[in-house]
């Protein structure tokens, strides 16, 4: 189990469509466990392997008082009503931002046996599955913000 260095804003590596995991080996097994305690150490809710510097379509999510989720190839099946959301990244790191995301979600995905789940987000969850989903087709929430003025430096607001 290791920390990982968080990949920041203009790695190329967060631009790129990752990699379906086509071999749950120990290798995925080791990538899944750093990215947790990668993500315990930023105290994200979240996080992307390409957000580590690893192209593959698997992400970890925990938050506050909840289980954690693995998703190895996740898929969004379904996304229901819209919110408008304040929302940060681990690789855009000092800003915050306003977007617009579903209310509620449905994903398909493997865990780290490799067994298909369905798992439905309502709210912060569903927020966060939209998140890292994008991540894993090289999107960033920023590429979600409407005008310049819903983006701002978090050192301003202080
Ligand atoms: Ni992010």
């Amino acid at each position: 189990m290791a920390v990982l260095k968080i990949r920041t804003l203009p790695d190329p590596v967060l631009r790129q469509k990752a990699k379906k995991v086509t071999n749950i080996d120990g290798s995925v097994q080791k990538l899944i466990d750093d990215m947790i305690d990668t993500m315990h150490a930023a105290s994200g809710v979240g996080l992307a392997a390409p957000q580590v510097g690893v192209s593959l379509r698997v992400a970890v999510i925990e938050l506050p008082e909840q289980e954690l989720i693995t998703l190895i190839n996740p898929e969004m099946v379904k996304r229901q009503g819209e919110r408008v959301v304040q929302e940060a990244c681990l690789s855009v790191p000092g800003y915050q931002g306003e977007t617009k995301r579903a209310v509620t979600v449905k994903v398909k995905a493997q865990d780290r046996q490799g067994k298909e789940f369905r798992l439905k987000g309502e709210e912060l969850l569903a927020q966060v599955l939209e998140h890292e989903i994008d991540h894993l087709d090289g999107t960033l929430y920023v590429d979600h913000i409407e005008s310049p003025d819903k983006l701002w430096k978090l050192s301003e607001q202080l």
